[in-house]
C-alpha cells in the first residue's frame, strides 16, 4: 500500500470541521480589519525565496523543496507566503493608486524540516501583510490581531514576544558589537553559526543548539544599539499595545529565522506544544519591496502556523461536526427510488439527507442513522407505501408521525427547521 510522504498529513472529516471553523473566525477578523484575500501560486522561481528569505538561512540552505522543471528552470514549493505576496504586489503595481494595502493568504507551505509534533513538511499558514504604512501602529495592529484571534479560539498559554532589529542606520553598529563578542567564542559555536558569523552574526542569537545558546547568554542587546528613530518606533509599538491592553514580553534575542526583517519583530509562543514553540511570527520588512524591484515601500506582516493553532485551540471539534438532518431508511427498490428523489430535493434546499442505497434491513439502517447522529429518520417500507405515508421519527424525543407521501419534503423541512431554531 502506498503511504503518504513523511511529514505530510491528511486532515480528515471529523478534524477538518475545526479547521473550517478556525478559518472562518480568522477570515472574519481579518476582513473586519480591512484585509483582502489574495491567492498566490504554490510554486515560484527559486530565486524569489533565496533573495528574500536570505541565502544564509536554514529555510534556504536546508529546507526548501527545490527542483528543476522539465526545461531545467529551478522552481520551489513556497516555504512561506511573504515573498510571493511582495512579488505579486510589485508585479501588479498594487501601489499605483495608493501604496497602503492590507492582504492575507491562507494555504499550504512546504519546508523539509525534521518532522515532530507541531512540525510538518507541508503545513498551513494564515498570513497577513500591511504594505505602505511605516507607522508603528501597523505593527501594533498585527500583534493585537494575534491576541484577539487567540482569545476567540480559546487558546491559552500563549505569550507575545517583541523586539526591534533596528534599521540600516543602527544595525551595522550592533552587528560589529555582536561580532566582537562572538570572536572569543567562535570555537564553542556550531558549524552553521561559525560559518554564518561573517555575513550574518545575528543568526547565532536564534540558534537552538545548546552550546550556542550557552555561549550567547551574555551577548550584547540590540535594544542598546537602536538609533533614535528606531527607539521611538519601538516605544510607540509598546505604548500602543499597552493602551490596547495587550500583554507582551520584550525579548532582545528575538531575531527570527528570515533575513528580510527590520525594526519590529514578534512571535507568539506557546508552551502547549512540548518545548516552547512559535504559533505565529512576523515583523516589519521595510526594504524588501525595493530589494525585489519595486519602489521603496515599507511593509509589515505575520504568519500563523495553522496546524499548531488547531492543536492548541480550545474549541471542541464535536461542536462543528456536521451530522445528517435526516436519514431516510427506505426498504425495497420502489421505496428507494422515491427516497432518492426526496433526498435530492432536500439537499438542494439545504437539508442534509442521507440514505441507504444497499437495501439493508430496517434494523441495520436504524443503527446506522444512530451512529451518524441523524436528528430524524424517515421510515419508508412496503407497508408505508401501501398506506400512502412515510413515518418521521425524531431521534431525540422518539416521537413519530405519519406524513402523506406528497408532503414528505415539506414536512421534513419544517421539522428540521423547527429543531434548528430551538
Ligand atoms: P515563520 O516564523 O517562518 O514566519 O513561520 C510562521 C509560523 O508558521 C511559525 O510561527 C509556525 O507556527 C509555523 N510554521 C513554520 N514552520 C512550520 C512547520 N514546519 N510545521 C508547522 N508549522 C510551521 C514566516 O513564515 C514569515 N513569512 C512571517 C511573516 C509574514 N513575516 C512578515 N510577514
Amino acid at each position: 500500500m502506498i503511504q503518504l510522504i513523511r511529514g505530510f498529513k491528511d486532515i480528515l472529516p471529523g478534524e477538518v470541521e475545526l479547521w473550517q471553523e478556525i478559518e472562518r473566525i480568522a477570515r472574519n477578523l481579518l476582513e473586519d480589519f480591512g484585509y483582502k484575500e489574495i491567492r498566490i501560486p504554490i510554486m515560484e522561481k527559486t530565486e524569489l525565496f533565496a533573495r528574500s528569505i536570505g541565502e544564509d538561512t536554514d529555510i534556504v540552505e536546508k529546507e526548501m523543496y527545490t527542483f528543476p522543471d522539465r526545461k531545467g528552470d529551478l522552481i520551489t514549493l513556497r516555504p512561506e507566503a511573504t515573498a510571493s505576496i511582495v512579488r505579486s504586489y510589485i508585479q501588479h503595481k498594487m501601489y499605483a493608486a495608493d501604496p497602503a494595502r492590507k492582504l492575507y493568504v491562507i494555504g499550504p507551505m512546504f519546508r523539509r524540516e525534521r518532522p515532530q509534533k507541531g512540525r510538518y513538511r507541508q503545513f498551513y499558514q494564515i498570513d497577513a501583510e500591511i504594505f505602505g504604512v511605516a507607522s508603528a501602529h501597523a505593527d501594533a495592529e498585527l500583534i493585537y490581531l494575534l491576541t484577539v484571534l487567540s482569545e476567540r479560539l480559546g487558546v491559552t498559554d500563549v505569550a507575545a514576544h517583541i523586539n526591534s532589529l533596528g534599521c540600516p542606520e543602527c544595525r551595522p553598529d550592533f552587528k560589529a558589537a555582536l561580532l566582537g563578542f562572538m570572536e572569543d567564542r567562535l570555537e564553542t559555536l556550531c558549524a552553521d553559526c561559525k560559518r554564518r558569523s561573517g555575513r550574518n552574526p545575528l543568526r547565532a542569537l536564534d540558534c537552538k543548539v545548546d552550546t550556542c545558546r550557552a555561549a550567547m547568554t551574555d551577548a550584547p542587546s540590540i535594544l542598546d544599539h537602536l538609533c533614535p528613530d528606531c527607539r521611538d518606533h519601538f516605544d510607540t509599538v509598546q505604548r500602543a499595545l499597552t493602551e490596547l491592553g495587550v500583554d507582551f514580553v520584550v525579548d532582545s534575542r528575538l531575531v527570527r529565522g528570515l533575513d528580510y526583517y527590520s525594526r519590529t519583530t514578534f512571535e507568539v509562543l506557546t508552551g502547549s506544544l512540548g518545548a516552547q514553540s512559535a504559533v505565529a511570527g512576523g515583523g516589519r520588512y521595510d526594504a524588501l519591496v525595493e530589494m525585489l524591484g519595486g519602489p521603496s515601500i515599507p511593509a509589515t506582516g505575520f504568519a500563523i502556523g495553522f496546524d499548531r493553532l488547531a492543536e492548541i485551540a480550545g474549541l471542541k471539534p464535536e461542536e462543528f461536526r456536521k451530522t445528517p438532518d435526516v436519514y431516510i431508511a427506505a426498504l425495497g427498490p420502489e421505496c428507494q427510488a422515491r427516497a432518492f428523489q426526496w433526498s435530492c430535493a432536500l439537499g438542494v434546499q439545504g437539508i442534509t439527507a442521507d440514505m441507504d442505497m444497499e437495501d439493508r434491513s430496517l434494523k441495520s439502517q436504524m443503527k446506522r442513522a444512530d451512529r451518524m447522529g441523524a436528528d430524524y429518520v424517515l421510515i419508508f417500507g412496503e407497508n408505508e407505501l401501501k398506506d400512502g405515508v412515510a413515518v418521521l421519527r425524531n431521534m431525540d424525543t422518539r416521537e413519530q408521525k405519519s406524513i402523506p407521501l406528497d408532503k414528505v419534503v415539506q414536512e421534513i423541512k419544517t421539522a428540521v427547521q423547527s429543531t434548528q431554531s430551538c
